[in-house]
């Protein structure tokens, strides 16, 4: 019995032993052995790799290592080649291409488009409660820091002078139509950024509420929540 527990010594001294060698190499940059390399270098082409970085010998050396044959895939390797060959490895939608939650939008960036956005353009939303507290919470993150809390002109960012004030809701801004408001979130006006990306067309009408809420056109809405539901997002279509 006590020499197989010696053996089994002897043995996993020699496993540790040749374990250390294979794990050292004299290069210190080589990562040593891998288990598993494709897991830490992915086969395929990184997103954004520098143009000029894949020549054709790489792309097809790939697409091999892919389980492409040259013999019975040449057509096809070579469309992917034709593809890649510029080195390109990220590519723009396809034209027309609408992003989730972003329907276009058809008015131009000019005083047409926006007079005609005034014109025109009106909330889809359906009008409740639950609404507006959204509207006021997303104008509070967005909006408040320039516009301050009532709109007036007189947000924290001007208050300590890091930003011109804008013009009031409650006076400069007290008839400004709906589709207008939605308007400048949409493109920005003056100092004022755009709001597209970051605030989706759904929330930007929430705004459009509370915003219409300071301008003092709101009356509080007296319908309970369970009568008046928002539109569902794919019902939102900008109305002609
Ligand atoms: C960085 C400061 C800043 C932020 C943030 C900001 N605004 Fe403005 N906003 C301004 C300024 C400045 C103007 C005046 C632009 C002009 O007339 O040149 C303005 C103008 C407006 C107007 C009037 C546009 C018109 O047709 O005359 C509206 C409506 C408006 N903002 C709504 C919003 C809403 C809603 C948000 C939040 C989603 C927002 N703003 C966020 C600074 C800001």
């Amino acid at each position: 019995m006590n020499r197989i527990f010696k053996y089994i010594g002897k043995i996993s001294l020699v496993a540790v032993l040749a374990s250390g060698m294979f794990a050292c190499t004299s290069d210190p940059n080589s990562p040593g052995v891998e288990y598993m390399p494709d897991m830490y270098r992915s086969p395929s082409y990184e997103t954004y790799t520098k143009k000029g970085d894949l020549d054709s010998a790489a792309i097809y050396e790939r697409l091999e290592g892919k389980g492409y044959n040259i013999e019975t895939d040449a057509v096809e390797m070579a469309a992917i080649y034709n593809l890649l060959k510029g080195g390109n490895t990220s590519f723009l939608p396809a034209k027309g291409t609408v992003a989730e939650g972003f329907l276009p939008f058809p008015y131009a960036n000019d005083t047409t488009g926006y007079a005609k956005a005034g014109r025109e353009l009106k909330n889809p939303l359906h009008f409740s409660d639950t609404v507006l507290a959204q509207g006021k919470e997303l104008f509070e993150i967005f909006c408040d820091h320039c516009h301050g809390a009532k709109g007036e002109g007189d947000g924290k960012m001007v208050q300590n002078d890091k930003f011109p004030a804008p013009p009031s809701y409650t006076a400069a801004l007290k008839d400004l139509p709906e589709g207008q408001i939605f308007f400048t979130m949409h493109y920005g006006k003056g100092m004022m950024g755009s709001h597209a990306s970051q605030i989706s067309q759904k929330e930007r009408w929430k705004i459009v509420y509370y915003v219409q809420s300071l301008q003092g056109k709101l009356a509080k809405p007296t319908a309970s929540d369970s009568s008046s539901v928002a539109a569902p997002a794919d019902s939102l279509q900008v109305k002609k």
